[in-house]
């Protein structure tokens, strides 16, 4: 069950909301560092997922924390062993950091321009383990930050991530490769 984080401190949340993305991302992931670095924060709402985790099969939000602009989003994911996302985009930049085990991402890139409808031609460029020494990764909005992320390992995994104003309605846009297609998503 998705449950509402206490309010974390939302005046630096909504300053960040206010730079360019890139600058928005390098504050949300010392953000992101320290707040997953306070004994405090892991305590209260990070140590008891991994109880309430056990035998969930797909990756859920445990947490969420909005603002009630839309300016940013707060949020903790939980990963049981072998869950995987669709390989998707986001609307907004985001950064995240795993606190508890490691993820695998992987990113891709775009071949075509975008001018045909539904159709998506991608290509792998990289993947990557996370773990909480491996401090933040980070997406720009859209085609600059596609990827998936999965947990094949055999422990469960958390992580927490933050996530700017989006850019138009969409939450994002959902790909399957296979058949080199691209969908939009209306919500997370
Ligand atoms: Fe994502």
């Amino acid at each position: 069950m998705t449950t509402v984080l206490s309010a974390p401190d939302t005046s630096e949340l909504r300053r960040l909301s206010d730079l360019t993305p890139e600058l928005a991302l390098r504050e949300a992931a010392s953000f992101l560092a320290h707040l997953v670095g306070d004994p405090a924060f892991l305590e209260a709402h990070i140590i008891p997922l991994l109880e309430d985790a056990i035998g969930a099969e797909d990756w859920y939000v445990a947490h969420h924390y909005e603002s009630q602009e839309g300016s940013y989003s707060l949020q903790i994911f939980v990963w049981p062993p072998g869950s995987e996302t669709k390989i998707h985009d986001h609307t907004s930049w985001g950064a995240y950091y795993c606190t508890v085990g490691s993820v695998l991402e992987e990113r891709y890139e775009r071949l075509d321009d975008g001018c045909r409808l539904d159709h998506a031609r991608l290509k792998k460029v990289w993947q990557l383990s996370w773990s909480t020494d491996d401090g933040a990764s980070t997406v720009l909005p859209y085609d600059e930050g596609i990827h998936r992320v999965s947990n094949p390992g055999e422990e469960v995994a958390v992580s927490v991530h933050l996530y700017g104003p989006r850019r138009g309605r969409l939450d994002g846009r959902d790909y399957d490769p296979s058949r080199n297609y691209v969908c939009d998503r209306m919500e997370a």
